[in-house]
């Protein structure tokens, strides 16, 4: 009956049937949903670019927009990050393994990965910030040879808020990537086992070394890192079209049908949908279309 409510092969903007195949708790009210199609066809030609987004439908309560934080280098299962914070978050906390939702998309523009090929690459993470950028880091990673020097700069408040955790740190092992950790706050147990800094994300910029001149930077976190981090990566010579953040905005229909999600009006390409355009936006975006961050 509830595949009979969501018809996979009917209307491309209309939600596909997918199960919840495995729900990991991370850290307070954050958790890892991992989902399959039913549809076998569908689960095996979905694909996606990194950074962006689905719709996902709990029943009866709501539709809300997820990014993607698995890799389409990794095919076969998605997966997403939700943080509880509401009315349709805490109804899909409800659900448990094998119940179903619904999924449409994926949508927005992603990040510019074939533009990035052959570039060094700078990653910066805070907090729920990890989830977008979890997909590029691991696209990156599976592609290494496409990619010039790749750098993580991932900062939470302590290690019981870092989210991914272990993955995270099985990267302080590998030689291809840097991998820099911080916390703000370490707690005296973990004294002799961390493996990362303490300190603010922004601290983490002394430790990276020479970066080229055409690198990409990729950003997203709290609205409160935006500031810091962005006057670093100046600092660094980032070239500002080629720093590149993930926005969150309010959303409705998510293929730039209700306006929902309009941000800043500019006399030369008018309004900007965060569901088509972004939800990666250059830092020349936020610097020339207001109230962007
Ligand atoms: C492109 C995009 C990608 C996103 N990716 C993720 C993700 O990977 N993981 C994740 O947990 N969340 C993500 N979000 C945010 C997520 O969509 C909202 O948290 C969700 O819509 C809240 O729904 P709710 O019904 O539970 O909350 P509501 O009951 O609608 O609201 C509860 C509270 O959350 C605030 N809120 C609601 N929606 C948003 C929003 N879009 N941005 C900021 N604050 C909001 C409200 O102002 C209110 O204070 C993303 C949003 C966008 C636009
Ligand atoms: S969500 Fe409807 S236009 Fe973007």
């Amino acid at each position: 009956m509830l595949a009979e409510r969501i018809d996979a092969r009917v209307d491309p903007h209309k939600p596909h049937l997918a199960r919840l195949i495995r729900i990991d708790p991370m850290v307070k009210d954050h958790r890892l949903f991992q989902l399959r199609f039913e549809d076998p066809k569908l689960n095996d030609e979905f694909t996606h670019k990194p950074g962006q987004f689905v719709m996902l439908s709990v029943l009866g309560v709501g539709e809300i927009p997820v990014s993607l934080c698995s890799s389409p280098s990794r095919k076969g299962i998605m997966e997403l990050m939700v943080r509880k914070v509401g009315r349709v978050t805490s109804a899909l906390y409800a659900l448990r393994e094998n119940d179903f939702v619904g999924i449409r998309g994926p949508y927005g523009n992603g990040f510019p990965v074939d533009d990035m090929k052959g570039k060094d690459l700078v990653i910066v993470a805070g907090g729920l910030g990890t989830a977008p950028l979890r997909g590029l880091l691991w696209y990156c990673l599976d592609n290494r040879a496409e990619f010039g020097k790749i750098a993580l700069l991932y900062g939470s408040r302590s290690t019981k808020d870092m989210l991914f955790r272990s993955e995270m740190e099985s990267l302080l092992n590998r030689d291809d990537i840097q991998c820099l950790l911080s916390v703000e706050k370490l707690d005296d147990e973990e004294k002799d086992t961390w493996r990362g800094y303490t300190g603010l994300v922004t601290d983490l910029f002394r430790h990276l070394g020479e970066i080229g001149e055409d690198a990409y930077a990729a950003v997203c976190g709290p609205p409160v890192m935006y500031k810091y981090v962005l006057e670093e990566l100046l600092n660094k010579g980032f070239d500002k079209n080629r720093i590149l953040m993930s926005l969150e905005r309010r959303m409705k229909c998510g293929i730039g049908k209700c306006a929902h999600c309009a941000i800043g009006y500019h006399s030369s390409v008018g309004y900007r949908y965060v569901c088509i355009h972004g939800p990666i936006f250059t830092y020349w975006d936020a610097t020339n279309l207001p109230e962007m961050i």
